[in-house]
């Protein structure tokens, strides 16, 4: 007897509906390829403009609907989301292989990122400011941008997604989401809970399909008047040259590094990293890939770290006890064992890991440790995505936070240390959207901004700033002089 998979749809104009292409694609079980998750719609370019369609033809009434009343809607999806949050997690799991407490804390950030925008529908804040000229009032005002087209991550598949939704939304925008490829259903199950909350036809669209079709099609529509992507820094590349003129929030990789100074608690630094370094096994793009030791601690730091290692099971998340699931799938195991091989070329010292563990069906990958790394490497450069670690050592903090910055990237970073000072001197001096203080670089808090310097990105997403991506800030002036006055010339 074959299995029933299950069929999902795309979600266009508040219909559930086929693609176009008269394709599917399916979505596997990365912890054991043999469980087929489901059969999802390849959408293309067309099905991609119907979904601009509703999203522009929707845009004006719900443009129209004050805030305070839209932010009715995310609150309800929120609490949607919160009363499905076990079978999500469930889901997440099965889907994309990370651990359940994982998979549960993903669906907790996008409820808590839904009741946090509902609250800013009461606080689109612009501000006033006094004007050059008598009698005349001058302010700010936030307005939506249009319609948004919302390119989402497998790695967080939930919480992603849905703050791209909740604040896009929130905002008076109308949205269409192309999700990761890898992780269909999720994207599917959070629609239907957001749909459940009632929102208009047409002012959330969901389109599945190849990056390269439906995403590029987002892109390039100049009906589509804001962008916020989370992915592949060369996938953010073709977005800034494809785009032409509209806004771009672009959210892209790391190679963030964790400081450890010689007067740090050196068992808080070994917990930090294993956290920071291998939670989602590594694939994250706030992932704890670099540690930066002072070399008068790196041997017990080292020794300390391996022992805490070779503790960690590797198996199907579903498994309380597992603390590392499978990659994403096989071309991202490829990549990990490719980068492997690179760091033994470039002469860096494996210290754990470094191989498939034999015996599991999944895509897994042991958690691996570089030492002796130097700054050149490229498993000291690149972004890898997957459970290795590099670690370079230093003799001063300034040494350290040179080398912590030669990097391309710049999202996150972090310092462990017991000195005040030196944890200012890090903070001013690390180049990176966030920095943390004796914990890892992972754990963003959904009410803060998030985002990276350099090749990192180019916005900030989340708290405060979140309402900035997707609003259009319009300057106003009232003159009530019943005079004509000419800025900046006397009134004569
Ligand atoms: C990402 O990996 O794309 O700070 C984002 C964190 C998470 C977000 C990671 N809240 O690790």
């Amino acid at each position: 007897m074959v299995d029933m998979v299950s069929k999902y749809l795309l979600f266009i104009d508040g219909e559930w509906i086929n693609s176009d292409s008269g394709e599917t694609f399916t979505r596997v079980n990365p912890a054991d390829p043999s469980e087929v998750i489901g059969e999802f719609q390849k959408g293309n370019a067309l099905d991609a403009t119907k979904a601009i369609d509703a999203a522009e033809k929707a845009f004006k009434a719900w443009s129209d609907t004050p805030a305070p009343k839209r932010a009715e809607f995310i609150f309800k999806a929120a609490q949607m989301l919160n009363e499905e949050k076990d079978e999500l997690s469930q889901i997440m799991t099965r889907e994309m292989g990370k651990t359940l407490l994982d998979a549960t804390a993903d669906v907790q950030e996008a409820i808590n990122v839904g009741f946090y925008a509902a609250g800013e529908g009461k606080r689109l804040f612009g501000y006033t400011a006094p004007s050059e000229k008598p009698d005349k009032f001058a302010m700010t005002v936030r307005l939506p941008i249009g319609v948004a087209g919302l390119i989402s991550p497998w790695n967080f598949p939930i919480a992603i997604p849905a703050k791209k939704i909740f604040y896009s939304l929130l905002c008076g925008n109308t949205a269409v989401l192309k999700p990761a490829s890898d992780t269909p259903l999720c994207a599917t199950k959070l629609i239907e809970a957001i749909e459940k909350a009632g929102i208009p036809k047409g002012v959330l669209n969901l389109v599945t399909g190849p990056g390269e079709t439906v995403g590029m099609a987002l892109i390039r529509d100049k009906r589509v008047r804001v962008i916020s992507f989370t992915g592949h820094k060369d996938t953010g590349a073709t977005i800034l040259r494809e785009a032409g003129i509209k806004r771009l929030n672009l959210e892209m990789g790391g190679k963030n590094p964790i400081v450890v100074m010689d007067d740090a608690d050196l068992k808080l630094a070994v917990n930090g990293v294993l956290w920071g370094g291998f939670e989602t096994s590594g694939q994250r793009c706030t992932a704890s890939s670099r540690v930066i030791v002072h070399e008068k601690i790196k041997e017990p730091f080292e020794s300390m770290l391996v022992e805490q290692v070779r503790m960690l099971k590797i198996g199907n998340g579903l498994d309380p006890k597992v603390d590392l699931g499978p990659l994403i799938n096989k071309t991202a195991q490829e990549k990990v064992a490719r980068y492997v091989e690179i760091g033994k070329k470039e002469g860096a010292k494996l210290l754990i890991g470094g191989s498939i563990p034999k015996g599991l069906k999944g895509y897994f990958f042991e958690p691996t440790i570089f030492t002796d790394c130097t700054v050149n490497m490229q498993i000291a450069q690149e972004e890898i995505f997957g459970p290795v670690i590099s670690i370079l050592s230093a003799r001063t903090l300034d040494e350290a936070i040179e080398l912590a910055n030669s990097v391309e990237y710049g999202l996150s970073s972090s310092i462990y240390t017991n000195s005040i000072s030196n944890a200012f001197a890090a903070i001013n001096k690390l180049q990176s959207g966030l920095t943390y203080v004796n914990s890892p670089t992972i754990g963003a808090e959904c009410h803060l901004p998030f985002g990276g310097m350099k090749h990192s990105g180019n916005t900030r997403e989340d708290g405060p700033e979140g309402i900035k991506e997707f609003t259009e800030l319009k300057t106003v002036y009232v003159d009530y002089s019943g005079k004509l006055q000419k800025t900046y010339l006397e009134n004569k």
